[in-house]
């Protein structure tokens, strides 16, 4: 498994099918979105998007916050970044898209430079020995008071639970077999199989939160196998 997950059918328009299954898709987004513009202040200057894929996030996000806002939005695939460029047009004076492995991005950033971090269904995506640094960065690049939103895959930490969680999730896949996509409920079963191997569980996050100075995660929402939590940077 590689870093680049989304370099195949998944980050094209097959996804709009995708999404048209997973019946609290938009509930996930308006989440982050919602979340994201409650911690945003008058003072607030800069916040950064890790992995903004293309662009369906963080246009909900501009469309919540003030024009005093300045996003960075990163995304290691250049086909993402593409299509982002694409979508957000008519932000373009309020946004600013990179394209690069996050980890790396925020190395570049100074230390407390951030006034808040917003992510939807990227960290899990991310192979586990390089989540410690990623939060690392997280932490290091945020100011003090600083937000973390993230919506994400996060499996809880009772495996009887996130094994319903999971069956839920494949009954929700199996829909696209309905609609004549058998292919891409194949392709995204593989991908699900996948994460289950590099599973992010609550704890993962709540450890690595914890690590670099973050309070503990409140939730914000939860769906299946997915949820939207909140912290702050002590
Ligand atoms: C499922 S998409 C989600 C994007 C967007 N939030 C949305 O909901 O449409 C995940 C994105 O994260 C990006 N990604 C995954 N790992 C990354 C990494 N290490 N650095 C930067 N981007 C990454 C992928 O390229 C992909 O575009």
């Amino acid at each position: 498994m590689n870093n680049k997950r989304f370099n195949n059918s998944l980050g094209t328009s097959d996804y709009d099918i995708f999404k048209s299954v997973v019946y609290y898709y938009d509930d996930v987004q308006n989440n982050i979105a919602e979340e994201t513009a409650k911690v945003v202040t008058d003072e607030t200057k800069t916040i950064l998007e890790i992995g903004s894929g293309s662009g369906i996030t963080t246009l909900a996000v501009l469309k919540k916050i003030g024009d005093h806002v300045k996003i960075i939005a990163v995304d290691n695939e250049p086909k993402m970044i593409a299509q982002a460029k694409e979508r957000l047009t008519d932000y373009k004076n309020r946004v600013e898209l990179f394209t690069q492995e996050i980890t790396a991005y925020l190395k570049t950033l100074p230390d407390n430079s951030i006034d808040g971090i917003y992510s939807g269904w990227v960290i899990h995506n991310i192979a586990p020995e390089q989540r410690t640094e990623l939060f690392a960065e997280i932490g290091r690049v945020l100011k003090s008071g600083a937000f973390f939103v993230n919506g994400d895959k996060v499996a809880v930490d009772d495996e009887v639970e996130h094994k319903n969680h999971y069956d839920g999730y494949m009954k929700i896949l199996a829909k696209l077999t309905e609609l004549g996509r058998d292919d891409l409920r194949k392709e995204w079963t593989k991908h699900y199989e996948e994460d289950e191997i590099i599973k992010f569980t609550e704890s993962e996050q709540q450890e690595l939160l914890s690590k670099n100075l973050m309070t503990e995660p409140k939730i914000i929402f939860r769906e299946l196998l997915d949820a939207v939590y909140v912290a702050t940077k002590k």
